[in-house]
């Protein structure tokens, strides 16, 4: 089977495929053939060595966490899952490998695939989605409050307008370029264009602030946030984790640090958005297996709206 592998850190064009034997599986495993991958800034972060205090110093390393696919074979004592079931799922995130023919995986990685929603859109939703269902749970904003999203056109930005909406929550969305008009569909009740306005100097105090841009600290936030109030950050370093912890201990305006890790009931939630509430994963364009470094590529220069998804 083939699969994409790199064997140091470094950039897109360390890809390759590679052809390897079909692996095996234990009792409690299920092999997975991949229809589609979704990509997520956090594969490249670790290709080009961003996480490697984590990550570690062995290769080859495979790449791509979100998948969607058929179960081929299953061990067993998988009792949830039947060989021919539509399943999708995520990964590690600081191992994800399923930019591949094959995946092995636990069943507590994956949901049966709602009939109604296809492969592309299933791999694209779920790091995204589960992130937006994390950061609102923890944010613990409610209707009438008003949340700022700083990154809102992109894959995680996207699905967490159109839930806090759901929600009667206020919206102010920060984004640029085609992605001011892009998220108007969504009705935020602010726009901000990043390029041309301060983010921190708005004249309006919030209740939480997602922060998925890297590009705005909790010490600039904390100005446009209400005395109680949740700073909710995707982009955990070390240096914030000790700040979150020692600022929660005596400031109202709370630093939580967001690390999703998609379980069952997640994905139970994310299936009832995407068939019953109408959640929309907007696919900005699809690239075929062959065509990987292309849509690492694309998705890496930025500036997209939405999700950028590999089919097999
Ligand atoms: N901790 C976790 O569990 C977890 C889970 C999922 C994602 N993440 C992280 O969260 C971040 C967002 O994920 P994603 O998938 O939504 O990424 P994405 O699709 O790349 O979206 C990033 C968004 O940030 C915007 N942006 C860039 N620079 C900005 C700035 N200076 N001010 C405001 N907005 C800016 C981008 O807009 P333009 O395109 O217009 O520049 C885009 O809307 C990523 O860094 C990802 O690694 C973490």
């Amino acid at each position: 089977m083939k699969k994409i592998i790199y064997n140091k850190y470094g950039s897109i064009a360390d890809l390759e495929m590679t052809e390897i034997v079909i692996p095996s599986i234990q009792a409690d495993e299920l092999l997975i053939k991949i229809k589609a991958v979704a990509i997520n800034p956090i594969d490249w972060k670790r290709l080009e060595g961003q996480l490697k205090i984590v990550t570690g110093s062995k290769f080859p390393k495979g790449i791509g966490i979100d998948f969607s696919g058929i179960v081929e074979k299953k061990g067993d004592t998988v009792s949830t899952f039947q060989i021919g079931d539509a399943v999708f799922g995520a990964l590690n995130a600081m191992k994800g490998e399923a930019l591949a023919e094959y995946i092995v995986v636990k069943e507590n990685l994956i949901f049966k695939k709602p009939e109604t929603v296809s492969f592309e859109t299933a791999a694209a939703a779920v790091t995204s989605g589960v992130t937006a269902l994390y950061l609102l749970e923890k944010s613990k904003v409610k209707s009438g409050d008003h949340l700022l999203i700083n990154g809102a056109s992109g894959g995680v930005g996207v699905s967490a307008i159109q839930m806090a909406k759901q929600k009667g929550i206020k919206v102010s969305a920060v984004a640029s370029g085609e992605g001011l008009d892009f998220i108007q569909k969504w009705k935020p009740d602010v726009v901000i264009d990043y390029k041309k306005q301060n983010t921190w100097e708005q004249k309006i105090a919030y209740n939480a602030i997602f922060e998925l841009s890297g590009n705005l600290p909790f010490g600039k936030a904390k100005s446009i946030l209400k005395t109680q109030s949740v700073f909710a950050n995707t982009l955990p370093n070390p240096v914030d984790m000790l700040k979150a912890f020692f600022n929660n201990l005596f400031s109202g305006k709370k630093f939580e640090i967001i690390m999703a890790n998609p379980t069952q009931k997640h994905y139970q939630e994310l299936s009832e958005w995407l068939t019953l509430k109408g959640l929309e994963i907007p696919i900005t364009k699809t690239f075929s297996f062959h065509e990987f470094k292309e849509a690492y590529q694309f998705a890496r220069k930025g500036g997209i709206v939405g999700k950028v998804v590999i089919t097999f």
